[in-house]
């Protein structure tokens, strides 16, 4: 990724906190749209000044196509979109809201649509690009309890798939490009706010940041240019 202009969303998040400093070793120009203030100082607080202001922070909301767009349009070009944005909630569905479901749909499946879509463009222009998005265990595997963010997680799943596969009939999106798009599918992952409450002899056990981290970055470099509509799991032991 030397060199390679990189969208990075989510990247002062929980799983970001692995991912970002990944990508930076790189040696990669990196832009991170965020939300809370709060998030970067963390995330300042745990790379070298150096690496730190290296970052282009923006502010944007990626569930408004506005907001997207103008994101999109302060950078050069994107060469790689890392989508880690994405949000969890449960219920059993009787009771879940629709308000909810919506916001789930939201923060996991339309961020993903809307980042990739502008990203998309540029690469497009520029016949070249890597496009990494997240699902979840539960977007291959939905589980009780977790019917919205399972049915947002698999449609990253189908999202990421139909960016990157042969189409039927009509015209493909990326064949004959240097373009690929894969996705990965954490379980659950060692991060601040899952660590909250629960024992250290479990949370031990989860998948460190820095290990997707590696799957991450591998998908998003030159390497990894004949690794296409790929779903990945990263569970770990679990
Ligand atoms: N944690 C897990 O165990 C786990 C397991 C499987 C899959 N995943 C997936 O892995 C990804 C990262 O998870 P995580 O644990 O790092 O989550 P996280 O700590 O909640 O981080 C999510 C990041 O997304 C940003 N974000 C959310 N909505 C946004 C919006 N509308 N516009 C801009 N930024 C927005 C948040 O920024 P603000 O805080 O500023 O809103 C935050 O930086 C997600 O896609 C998640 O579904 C997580």
């Amino acid at each position: 990724m030397k060199g390679k202009q990189v969208l990075l969303t989510g990247g002062t998040g929980g799983l970001g906190l692995g991912v970002t400093p990944a990508v930076i070793a790189q040696g990669a120009d990196v832009t991170i749209p965020y939300r809370s203030p709060k998030d970067v100082e963390r995330l300042k607080g745990i790379i070298s000044p150096a690496d730190f202001a290296r970052i282009h922070f923006i502010p944007a909301n990626l569930e408004d196509e506005a907001s997207v767009e103008k994101l999109v349009s302060r950078m050069t070009k994107v060469d790689v979109l890392i989508h880690l944005v994405g949000g969890f909630s449960k219920g059993k569905t009787h009771e879940y809201s629709f308000y909810d479901w919506k916001q789930e749909i939201d923060i996991n499946l339309n961020t993903t649509f809307l980042t990739c879509k502008y990203s998309l463009k540029s690469m497009l222009e520029n016949g070249y690009g890597r496009i990494v998005t997240v699902s979840s265990r539960a977007g291959a595997e939905p589980a009780g309890q977790l019917a919205a963010y399972s049915a947002a997680k698999a449609g990253v799943i189908a999202l990421t798939k139909a960016i990157a596969k042969r189409s039927v009939g009509i015209a493909d999106e990326t064949k004959n490009t240097n373009i690929t798009a894969n996705t990965i599918l954490p379980s659950v992952i060692d991060t601040p706010a899952n660590r909250v409450g629960t024992p250290a002899e479990i949370a031990d056990k989860w998948v460190k940041p820095e290990s997707i981290a590696q799957v991450i970055c591998f998908l998003a470099s030159e390497a990894a240019k004949d690794v296409r509509g790929a779903a990945i799991p990263v569970y770990g032991n679990l």
